[in-house]
Protein backbone atom coordinates (compact mmCIF):
# COMPACT_ATOMS: atom_id res chain seq x y z
CA UNK A 1 0.00 0.00 0.00
CA UNK A 2 2.88 2.21 0.92
CA UNK A 3 4.08 1.45 -2.16
CA UNK A 4 1.39 2.28 -4.18
CA UNK A 5 0.80 5.58 -2.86
CA UNK A 6 4.23 6.33 -3.54
CA UNK A 7 4.14 5.44 -6.96
CA UNK A 8 1.02 7.62 -6.95
CA UNK A 9 2.80 10.36 -5.78
CA UNK A 10 5.87 9.70 -8.04
CA UNK A 11 3.64 9.71 -11.10
CA UNK A 12 2.16 13.32 -10.04
CA UNK A 13 4.91 14.76 -9.65
CA UNK A 14 6.45 12.96 -12.65
CA UNK A 15 3.52 14.44 -15.08
CA UNK A 16 3.85 17.80 -13.41
CA UNK A 17 7.24 17.84 -14.11
CA UNK A 18 7.54 16.28 -17.21
CA UNK A 19 5.34 18.48 -20.28
CA UNK A 20 7.04 17.93 -23.35
CA UNK A 21 5.79 14.91 -25.66
CA UNK A 22 8.59 12.10 -26.51
CA UNK A 23 12.00 12.07 -26.20
CA UNK A 24 14.63 14.76 -25.49
CA UNK A 25 16.22 16.05 -28.87
CA UNK A 26 18.93 13.81 -30.55
CA UNK A 27 21.78 14.80 -32.60
CA UNK A 28 21.55 18.56 -31.15
CA UNK A 29 24.75 20.17 -32.30
CA UNK A 30 27.09 21.71 -29.22
CA UNK A 31 29.80 24.01 -29.00
CA UNK A 32 32.68 23.23 -31.12
CA UNK A 33 36.10 22.64 -29.43
CA UNK A 34 34.74 23.70 -26.45
CA UNK A 35 37.23 24.18 -23.66
CA UNK A 36 36.48 23.67 -19.83
CA UNK A 37 39.13 25.78 -18.43
CA UNK A 38 37.93 28.53 -20.35
CA UNK A 39 34.79 28.26 -18.54
CA UNK A 40 36.24 29.07 -15.09
CA UNK A 41 34.75 32.21 -13.35
CA UNK A 42 31.44 33.70 -12.85
CA UNK A 43 28.48 33.41 -14.67
CA UNK A 44 25.32 35.34 -14.44
CA UNK A 45 22.35 33.40 -15.41
CA UNK A 46 20.02 36.27 -17.26
CA UNK A 47 17.68 34.15 -19.03
CA UNK A 48 16.67 30.94 -18.63
CA UNK A 49 13.67 28.25 -19.76
CA UNK A 50 12.11 25.78 -17.96
CA UNK A 51 9.63 23.55 -19.66
CA UNK A 52 7.60 22.98 -16.61
CA UNK A 53 7.24 26.63 -16.43
CA UNK A 54 8.56 26.97 -12.52
CA UNK A 55 10.15 29.69 -12.09
CA UNK A 56 11.25 29.86 -8.26
CA UNK A 57 14.75 32.28 -8.46
CA UNK A 58 16.18 35.38 -9.20
CA UNK A 59 19.99 36.25 -9.20
CA UNK A 60 21.31 32.72 -9.81
CA UNK A 61 24.93 32.11 -10.68
CA UNK A 62 27.34 29.12 -11.95
CA UNK A 63 30.90 29.12 -11.13
CA UNK A 64 33.64 26.02 -11.95
CA UNK A 65 35.59 24.83 -8.25
CA UNK A 66 38.50 22.42 -8.74
CA UNK A 67 38.54 20.08 -6.17
CA UNK A 68 41.17 17.78 -5.24
CA UNK A 69 38.72 14.86 -6.57
CA UNK A 70 37.73 16.57 -10.03
CA UNK A 71 35.59 19.57 -11.01
CA UNK A 72 32.28 20.83 -9.58
CA UNK A 73 30.10 23.49 -10.31
CA UNK A 74 28.40 25.72 -8.15
CA UNK A 75 24.72 26.94 -8.47
CA UNK A 76 23.82 29.82 -6.77
CA UNK A 77 20.51 31.56 -6.51
CA UNK A 78 17.64 33.20 -4.51
CA UNK A 79 15.04 31.42 -3.60
CA UNK A 80 11.56 32.80 -3.68
CA UNK A 81 13.06 36.27 -3.00
CA UNK A 82 13.98 35.21 0.90
CA UNK A 83 16.59 32.47 0.50
CA UNK A 84 20.39 32.34 -0.60
CA UNK A 85 21.35 28.57 -1.63
CA UNK A 86 23.55 26.87 -3.46
CA UNK A 87 23.94 23.33 -5.13
CA UNK A 88 27.04 21.51 -6.15
CA UNK A 89 27.75 19.25 -8.54
CA UNK A 90 29.97 17.10 -9.61
CA UNK A 91 31.20 17.77 -13.72
CA UNK A 92 30.96 14.63 -15.78
CA UNK A 93 34.07 15.21 -18.31
CA UNK A 94 33.28 13.40 -21.74
CA UNK A 95 36.57 11.50 -22.71
CA UNK A 96 35.93 11.96 -26.24
CA UNK A 97 37.50 15.48 -27.18
CA UNK A 98 35.45 15.95 -30.28
CA UNK A 99 32.27 15.99 -27.58
CA UNK A 100 33.88 18.47 -25.18
CA UNK A 101 30.48 20.14 -24.48
CA UNK A 102 28.52 17.39 -23.83
CA UNK A 103 28.78 17.47 -20.28
CA UNK A 104 26.90 16.44 -17.40
CA UNK A 105 26.37 16.79 -13.82
CA UNK A 106 25.74 14.70 -10.60
CA UNK A 107 24.51 15.53 -7.36
CA UNK A 108 25.25 13.47 -4.10
CA UNK A 109 22.68 13.71 -1.27
CA UNK A 110 23.85 11.76 1.29
CA UNK A 111 20.99 11.81 3.42
CA UNK A 112 18.54 10.88 0.22
CA UNK A 113 17.10 7.19 -0.10
CA UNK A 114 19.19 4.83 -1.55
CA UNK A 115 18.06 5.27 -5.08
CA UNK A 116 18.10 9.04 -5.22
CA UNK A 117 21.02 9.44 -3.71
CA UNK A 118 23.24 9.97 -7.06
CA UNK A 119 21.52 11.83 -10.08
CA UNK A 120 22.90 12.46 -12.76
CA UNK A 121 22.11 15.32 -15.82
CA UNK A 122 23.34 15.88 -19.18
CA UNK A 123 24.57 19.59 -18.84
CA UNK A 124 25.50 20.48 -22.64
CA UNK A 125 27.18 23.32 -24.15
CA UNK A 126 25.25 24.81 -27.25
CA UNK A 127 27.09 27.95 -27.60
CA UNK A 128 29.59 29.67 -25.85
CA UNK A 129 32.38 32.51 -26.97
CA UNK A 130 33.45 32.30 -23.31
CA UNK A 131 33.96 35.93 -22.81
CA UNK A 132 30.49 37.19 -22.75
CA UNK A 133 27.36 34.24 -23.24
CA UNK A 134 27.27 30.85 -23.08
CA UNK A 135 23.77 29.01 -24.01
CA UNK A 136 23.53 25.47 -21.69
CA UNK A 137 20.87 23.24 -21.62
CA UNK A 138 19.87 20.06 -19.32
CA UNK A 139 17.23 17.37 -20.43
CA UNK A 140 15.36 14.97 -18.58
CA UNK A 141 13.08 12.25 -20.21
CA UNK A 142 10.27 9.73 -18.31
CA UNK A 143 9.69 6.52 -19.96
CA UNK A 144 6.45 5.90 -17.87
CA UNK A 145 4.98 9.08 -19.06
CA UNK A 146 6.69 9.22 -22.42
CA UNK A 147 7.48 13.11 -21.96
CA UNK A 148 10.91 15.06 -21.37
CA UNK A 149 11.94 17.94 -19.78
CA UNK A 150 14.50 20.55 -20.75
CA UNK A 151 16.05 23.58 -18.98
CA UNK A 152 18.07 25.93 -20.78
CA UNK A 153 20.54 28.48 -18.84
CA UNK A 154 21.32 31.85 -21.02
CA UNK A 155 24.47 32.84 -18.96
CA UNK A 156 26.86 36.07 -19.30
CA UNK A 157 29.64 37.14 -17.98
CA UNK A 158 28.13 40.58 -16.90
CA UNK A 159 24.40 40.58 -15.09
CA UNK A 160 23.46 42.34 -18.32
CA UNK A 161 24.03 40.36 -21.84
CA UNK A 162 24.51 42.89 -24.97
CA UNK A 163 22.52 42.34 -27.80
CA UNK A 164 25.08 40.85 -29.93
CA UNK A 165 25.69 38.16 -27.60
CA UNK A 166 22.03 37.82 -26.60
CA UNK A 167 21.35 37.22 -30.55
CA UNK A 168 24.34 34.18 -30.73
CA UNK A 169 23.34 32.66 -27.42
CA UNK A 170 19.73 32.13 -28.15
CA UNK A 171 20.81 30.98 -32.07
CA UNK A 172 20.69 27.34 -30.97
CA UNK A 173 17.70 26.88 -29.34
CA UNK A 174 15.99 26.05 -32.46
CA UNK A 175 18.29 22.83 -32.36
CA UNK A 176 16.10 22.11 -29.28
CA UNK A 177 12.79 22.79 -30.48
CA UNK A 178 12.38 25.84 -27.62
CA UNK A 179 11.16 29.38 -29.12
CA UNK A 180 13.35 31.80 -27.58
CA UNK A 181 10.40 34.15 -26.80
CA UNK A 182 9.64 32.06 -24.38
CA UNK A 183 12.79 32.97 -22.67
CA UNK A 184 12.17 34.52 -19.12
CA UNK A 185 14.27 37.18 -18.34
CA UNK A 186 15.89 36.93 -14.82
CA UNK A 187 15.54 39.65 -12.58
CA UNK A 188 19.07 40.85 -10.78
CA UNK A 189 17.38 43.49 -8.10
CA UNK A 190 16.87 42.03 -4.70
CA UNK A 191 19.47 39.53 -4.33
CA UNK A 192 20.41 39.89 -0.64
CA UNK A 193 18.12 38.01 0.45
CA UNK A 194 17.07 37.44 4.34
CA UNK A 195 18.46 33.95 4.98
CA UNK A 196 22.11 32.37 3.78
CA UNK A 197 22.22 28.77 3.20
CA UNK A 198 25.44 27.91 4.50
CA UNK A 199 25.58 24.35 3.12
CA UNK A 200 24.40 22.86 -0.61
CA UNK A 201 20.90 22.05 -0.86
CA UNK A 202 19.16 20.03 -3.60
CA UNK A 203 18.93 22.26 -6.93
CA UNK A 204 15.34 23.17 -8.05
CA UNK A 205 16.23 23.11 -11.62
CA UNK A 206 16.90 19.66 -11.38
CA UNK A 207 14.12 18.01 -9.65
CA UNK A 208 13.99 14.42 -8.71
CA UNK A 209 12.96 13.60 -12.15
CA UNK A 210 14.88 10.68 -13.18
CA UNK A 211 15.43 8.18 -10.58
CA UNK A 212 11.53 8.61 -9.40
CA UNK A 213 10.58 6.03 -12.18
CA UNK A 214 13.07 3.20 -10.93
CA UNK A 215 10.43 2.70 -8.05
CA UNK A 216 10.14 -0.83 -8.04
C1 LIG B 1 28.72 29.07 -4.16
O1 LIG B 1 28.49 30.39 -4.65
C2 LIG B 1 27.89 31.26 -3.72
C3 LIG B 1 27.66 32.57 -4.44
O2 LIG B 1 28.78 33.03 -5.09
C4 LIG B 1 28.76 31.41 -2.50
O3 LIG B 1 28.10 32.21 -1.56
C5 LIG B 1 29.04 30.05 -1.90
O4 LIG B 1 29.92 30.16 -0.83
C6 LIG B 1 29.64 29.14 -2.96
N1 LIG B 1 29.82 27.82 -2.40
C7 LIG B 1 30.95 27.14 -2.53
C8 LIG B 1 31.01 25.82 -1.85
O5 LIG B 1 31.89 27.55 -3.19
C1 LIG C 1 12.29 37.74 -8.24
O1 LIG C 1 12.45 39.02 -7.71
C2 LIG C 1 11.32 39.84 -7.84
C3 LIG C 1 11.67 41.16 -7.29
O2 LIG C 1 12.84 41.58 -7.83
C4 LIG C 1 10.17 39.26 -7.08
O3 LIG C 1 9.02 40.05 -7.28
C5 LIG C 1 9.91 37.88 -7.59
O4 LIG C 1 8.92 37.30 -6.80
C6 LIG C 1 11.15 37.09 -7.52
N1 LIG C 1 10.88 35.83 -8.12
C7 LIG C 1 11.09 34.73 -7.46
C8 LIG C 1 10.70 33.50 -8.19
O5 LIG C 1 11.61 34.69 -6.36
Amino acid sequence: MLHFVFLLFGICSVQGYFTLPGNCPENVTLQEDFRLALFYGKWYQVYHYSSNGLNKNNCSTVELITKPDGIYINQSRVDLGIFHRFSIGKIKIPTDIENAADLGVTFTFDDAPRRLKTRHYPFRVLATNNNFYATIYTCSYSPLVNKHFIYVWILSRNPVLNDVSKELAIKPLNEIGIDSSKLVKDEWTHCNPKYYDSTPVEPFTFRYPVPIYNID
